[in-house]
């Protein structure tokens, strides 16, 4: 290699490879949170499971990892977590202060909301150059919040946006012509709200972002159509409230080793509180936790809560509910997503559910009109 490489030219070259972004995290001796945003994060084997990434030996980030032991959680961010990314790039004291996290499996910081964590510990650490190349073994893995990752790129950062359709969207068009005339209901409202209104439907064990209507004012939680999340509780609800018993089973069952036992016992109950109500409900607490404690694992969310009134401190994030189809199935279901700021009182969540159930309805109007017609 030619010794008198510029470093800038090196970089700028480099530069041009994207990459995901991730949270290094770990438990220091004295019991804090320590962390490092690495770019150079992969995965290396599957077996045995391995990973890697690459800090630079001159890192104090680095040092205080290794200092604290041989666990560290991989924490991979969200389009939406560019934030974390930056306080955890620069030098300084308790860089977990503002960021809400809980604990991983083997007990290191958890970031809320991340894409996903991987729990290791260290197989080795390689001397190559200025940097090392440490090598991880997988102990616990888990998708947190399956959506789009942040991306480094040219110095800047971004997301991911799928370009065509994926082969298995095909499944998709039924439906989208049916969504289709549900369009109106829902430009209308996502226009009352100056808000977002969503449609979701399930496909194969699949729950799919399909369309979009309305502006996210402020994205509570990161949301781009085509999106993809496994059906599990406690997402899908409208779908488990109006499914067959078998569905509701695979809707607690797919929610896994994610869920506590206290969590399946809170899941059986919701899709008839769901059915009853007509709506799920989904409240966010408002901040995290003054002190940068963690809140414990689900606080930060609250799923269908059993009554309206004392939810002080949250704020709405979703109402959704479904829309049938000629044969009083669920064809799909509206979400109208709430914007950041005021409290969830019971007036303004009340209004929310009053139109979107109205949506719906003539939704369901639309779609059962059109599939008659297709069925005749
Ligand atoms: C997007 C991004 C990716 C980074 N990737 C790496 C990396 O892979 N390895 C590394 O040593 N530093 C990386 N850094 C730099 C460190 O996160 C951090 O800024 C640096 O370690 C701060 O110095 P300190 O560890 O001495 O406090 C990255 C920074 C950013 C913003």
């Amino acid at each position: 290699m030619n010794v008198e490489l510029d470093p800038i030219h090196f970089r700028q070259v480099l530069g041009q490879y994207p990459t995901g972004v991730a949270i290094v995290t770990a438990v220091s001796r004295s019991g804090e949170p320590i962390g490092m945003t690495v770019g150079s994060f992969s995965s290396v084997s599957l077996d045995p499971p391995l990973v890697a990434f690459m800090p630079d030996k001159n890192s104090t980030s680095w040092r205080a990892l290794q200092d604290s032991g041989d666990r560290f959680c991989v924490n991979l961010l969200g389009a939406d977590q560019e934030n974390i990314c930056r306080s955890v790039a620069v030098r300084k004291e308790n860089k977990f202060a503002d960021i809400a996290w809980r604990k991983s499996p083997q007990g290191s910081p958890l970031i809320v909301d991340s894409v996903a964590y991987i729990d290791c510990t260290i197989e080795a650490v390689h001397d190559v150059g200025d940097h090392n190349i440490v090598i991880g073994r997988v102990q616990d893995l888990a998708v947190e919040n399956a959506s789009y990752p942040l991306l480094f790129f040219r110095g800047g950062y971004g997301s991911f946006r799928p370009l065509s359709l994926a082969a298995r969207d095909i499944d998709l068009l039924d439906q989208l012509r049916l969504i289709d005339f549900a369009r109106p209901h829902m430009d209308e409202l996502a226009h009352h709200f100056d808000s977002e209104v969503t449609v979701t439907t399930l496909l194969n064990d699949e729950l799919v972002l399909a369309a979009a209507a309305g502006r996210a004012r402020h994205q509570i939680v990161p949301r781009q159509v085509g999106q993809r999340e496994r059906f599990r509780a406690p997402l899908g609800t409208v779908y488990a409230a109006w499914g067959e018993p078998a569905l509701r089973e695979r809707w607690i069952e797919n929610s896994g080793q994610s869920a506590t036992p206290e969590q399946i016992e809170e899941y059986r109950q919701i899709p008839d509180r769901v059915r009853d109500r007509g709506v799920a409900v989904s409240l966010v607490r408002k901040s995290p936790a003054p002190d940068g404690v963690s809140p414990a694992r689900g606080a930060e969310a609250w799923y269908n809560p059993e009554s309206l009134d004392g939810l002080e401190g949250f704020e709405l994030r979703s109402v959704s509910a479904p829309v049938f189809d000629a044969r009083g199935r669920v064809a799909f279901a509206l979400t109208l997503w709430g914007t950041r700021g005021g409290p969830a009182a019971r007036a303004t969540v009340e209004e929310y559910i009053y139109r979107l159930l109205e949506a719906c309805e003539a939704a369901t109007k639309a779609v059962g009109e059109m599939t008659n017609r297709d069925i005749r």
